[in-house]
């Protein structure tokens, strides 16, 4: 993999972010995005100029931002703030148990990010509702312990019937909610993407998934923390 020295985790929630801007010591740029929900860190690890942008909260809810429409907007920003040569979408996501995956394995993306519910069966809004946004070639990083799979978005947590249709048409094995609007916005600027998702729930677990999230998030974080640890480590030269 190419020497990058400037790097930006673009990261959902807070409680996702939490551990590796601990770790990693990230400081708050309070000038990021003025009057609007995204935040951002900062900070440099070895030869790594790094930032890490999150969407923040909603202010009708007060909870934190999740799904595509935020996830777009903060990659904007953060291309715009921060210029990065990489960037790396991580966070929680959902996987299958009849694939081997378990509670806090953390994944690489795999070839190429899609859309899971975009259904329009018109040719050519087809492909492109579903998309296609190859991810960068990570597989060199397996070797840290990683697994990898193909990563598909939607705005729900539940997997209906046509979701779980369109995932396993795909070839889908990442469930989660960012990833291909962060990957759509990195490919109109041309800068190359992966994902790092820790899994917090198994679809085929019969226990509803917002459940085992709860569960589970806390230790999918800290591995989520662990793995792009690892990851900065090895790109650090
Ligand atoms: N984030 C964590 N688990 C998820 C799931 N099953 N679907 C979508 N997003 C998720």
């Amino acid at each position: 993999m190419k020497n990058y020295t400037n790097i930006c985790l673009v990261i959902a929630m807070r409680a996702e972010a939490q551990p590796l801007i601990d770790a990693l010591q990230l400081v708050e740029d309070s000038s990021f995005c003025p009057g609007l929900p995204m935040r951002a860190w900062t900070g440099e690890y070895r030869n790594i100029q790094l930032s890490l942008v999150i969407n923040g909260k909603d202010p009708e809810t007060g909870l934190d931002l999740i799904g595509t429409q935020a996830a777009t907007l903060a990659t904007q920003f953060a291309i715009d703030k921060f210029d990065p040569q990489l960037i790396v979408n991580a966070g929680t996501a959902g996987a299958f148990g009849e694939n081997g995956a378990k509670i806090g394995d953390v994944f690489l993306s795999r070839d190429h990010v899609v859309f899971h519910d975009r259904r329009v069966p018109i040719a050519g809004w087809d492909k492109q509702s579903i998309g296609y946004f190859p991810v960068l070639d990570v597989s060199d990083l397996t070797s840290l312990g990683f697994k990898m799979g193909v990563v598909t978005t939607g705005n729900s947590l539940d997997m209906p019937e046509h979701d779980e249709e369109n995932i396993r048409k795909i070839g889908g094995e990442i469930k989660e909610m960012e990833a291909a609007a962060v990957a759509w916005v990195a490919r109109l600027h041309q800068v190359p993407l992966f994902c790092v998702k820790a899994v917090t729930d198994l679809m085929d677990s019969g226990i509803p998934t917002h459940e085992e999230f709860d569960q589970n998030l806390k230790l999918a974080t800290e591995n989520l923390q662990k793995g792009v640890t690892k990851i900065i480590d090895f790109l650090a030269t």
